[in-house]
């Protein structure tokens, strides 16, 4: 994998259907060409327990671990869960972000689309996964922001993207995501 032009993607939604992960998986297509996408396995992350890190962590942190090391950015497309972060997605974060002083988030350019078949947005969940980029230190991207509401009526039934704006929008959105991972690197 190729540090100059991987970025990983976290999809807060578990579920087969996700509205988040179609969304995620139509802004791959939508992305500049030259740039791979690793979309990362945050399902099956045992659930942060400082007790687990020795020498030797359950290998499904490490692996977390070793792929956003190996990025050049990340982006995170998450649903809200109660107007804040979805667990597993918080989960995903707290492990890659120990141990102490080896954070693999450490300086890696970031942005965050946020997705609801409400008509907000998910606006809660994307601002709410902003303060922990400040901790951190994650420099994410600040314009244009995306909070992509009504979202259930913008794919057709094979679950592709079917709303000519929404492509724009993303298209855009991941033309100016490249460029501020390029601006990081
Ligand atoms: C939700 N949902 C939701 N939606 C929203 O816009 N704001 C919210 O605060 C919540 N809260 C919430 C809590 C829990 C526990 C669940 C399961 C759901 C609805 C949510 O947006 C909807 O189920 C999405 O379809 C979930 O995203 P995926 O799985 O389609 O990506």
């Amino acid at each position: 994998m190729s540090n100059a032009t991987t970025i990983a993607i976290l999809v807060g939604s578990l579920r087969k259907d996700s509205l988040s992960r179609r969304m995620a998986e139509a802004a791959v297509t939508l992305a500049p060409q030259g740039i791979q996408f690793d979309f990362l396995d945050i399902g099956g992350l045992p659930h942060y327990n400082a007790d687990l890190e020795t020498a030797s962590p359950p290998a499904e942190w490490q692996a977390l671990r070793d792929r956003i090391k190996a990025s050049a950015g990340v982006l995170f497309v998450t649903p809200e869960y109660n107007r804040s972060v979805p667990g597993v997605l918080k989960n995903a974060i707290d492990v890659g972000s120990r141990p102490p002083g080896k954070s693999a988030w450490n300086g890696k350019p970031c942005a965050v689309i946020s997705v609801s078949p409400g008509a907000l947005g998910a606006f809660g969940a994307n601002h709410h996964i902003r303060a922990s980029f400040v901790s951190l230190n994650m420099p994410v991207m600040q314009q244009p922001e995306a909070y992509i509401g009504s979202a259930a009526g913008l794919f057709d039934a094979k679950g592709a993207l079917a709303n000519d704006s929404t492509r724009e929008f993303l298209s855009k959105y991941m033309q100016a995501f490249a460029q501020w991972v390029a601006r990081h690197a």
